[in-house]
């Protein structure tokens, strides 16, 4: 059958449930990516310096972004979940406007350095009693660094090691909203649909397009630093088991880009920081990833509605547009590499 081809795609403005928007230059430099296609997005502060950790630092960081911003653009905010972190923290950061506890565990990727391990989770269940009480989100960067004895667990494995800590949240703290952020693996993907309905996770799209071949060489040498990310990129059957979950209209699975910008300079040198700048390609990208699917009806579900839900907002009023117009992603911007730069998109915003 000779089904019609889709070439114009108008959709609620989407939720971006999980950038890095940096601060300072960076910040000024990377926000209007963001805010040029998504109506809101859950804002990380994983900051080596001033990290946002408590109210004073969501005050601080939410008017930064404002200040910044000259279109509709609302910042969902987050405190980082850090060893000095209590109930107190919690309460006080959501009178501040926190919606989110973020945990990046200590070690596992960009600015985690005072993030607590996962294994020492269960010393902090008062906090995320109160995260509970609070009606707050526990945003969890699932993986595993370290085994409880303390050797290494190589980066392709860490994911999966992971799933057991969050099983044990889940018992032990039930009705905690929880959202595993970019999930990767085959593993976690079926864990999180069998999981009841306070658990859910967010999905990026570079996870839907990228295997481990696309950034380490045989001998695990990184090739492409702009395409190294944390967690990293997996097998192909975990790319399809990612795309299959994002097209699949179930709605515990959303949109988080994980956009990350690093500069060019460091992405290039001995040891290049994870992160992986998709903002720029990051709608375009997801329509051209669902229109391959034959699903671009299921689009709106994945960007602007089933986040929302989740997190219990109004959906965003508005409609974005998306149009069947090829572009080649330029290499950089301010600096900074753009994910599938030189490549072609087939899908554009409309101006
Ligand atoms: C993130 C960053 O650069 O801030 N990097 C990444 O690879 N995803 C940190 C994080 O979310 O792990």
């Amino acid at each position: 059958m000779n089904k019609t081809q889709i070439n114009k795609l108008s959709i609620r403005i989407p939720d971006d449930m999980h950038v890095h928007l940096r601060r300072d230059q960076m910040l000024i430099n990377v926000l209007p990516f963001t805010a040029y296609s998504f109506g809101r997005a859950m804002v990380k502060g994983n900051f080596n310096q001033r990290p946002i950790i408590d109210a004073g630092g969501v005050e601080n960081y939410r008017n930064e972004i404002l200040t910044n911003v000259d279109t509709e653009f609302n910042p969902i905010m987050s405190i980082m979940f850090v060893k000095s972190t209590t109930p107190r923290t919690v309460a006080e950061a959501n009178e501040a406007g926190a919606r989110v506890l973020a945990l990046i565990p200590g070690k596992t990727s960009t600015g985690s350095d005072d993030g607590i391990a996962l294994t020492e989770l269960k010393k902090y269940y008062s906090v995320l009693k109160t995260v509970c009480q609070k009606k707050m989100i526990f945003s969890i960067h699932l993986e595993l660094v370290e085994t409880p004895e303390g050797n290494a667990i190589k980066e392709p494995e860490r994911e999966r090691l992971a799933i057991p800590f969050l099983k044990q949240i889940i018992k032990d703290i039930p009705g905690l909203k929880i959202v595993a952020e970019h999930v990767t693996t085959k593993e976690l993907i079926n864990f999180i649909k069998q999981a009841p309905d306070n658990v859910s996770a967010t999905l990026t799209a570079h996870h839907a397009v990228l295997t481990r071949k696309d950034v380490f060489n045989e001998k695990g040498k990184i090739i492409n630093p702009h395409n190294y990310c944390k967690p990293v990129a997996k097998t192909k059957k975990d790319r399809l088991a990612v795309t299959k979950a994002m097209t699949s209209g179930n709605p515990k699975f959303f949109f988080g880009s994980d956009s990350a910008p690093h500069p060019i300079s460091k992405k290039m040198g001995d040891n290049p920081p994870a992160g992986i700048f998709s903002a720029p390609v990051a709608l375009p990208l997801l329509c051209e990833i669902f229109d391959r699917k034959g699903k671009l009806n299921g689009l709106e579900n994945f960007v602007s509605r089933f986040g929302a839900r989740f997190y219990n907002l109004p959906l965003n009023r508005g409609k974005i547009t998306l149009v069947r117009e090829k572009w080649i992603v330029p290499f950089e911007y301010a600096g900074v590499g753009i994910f599938k730069a030189g490549e072609t998109i087939n899908w554009s915003i409309e101006d």
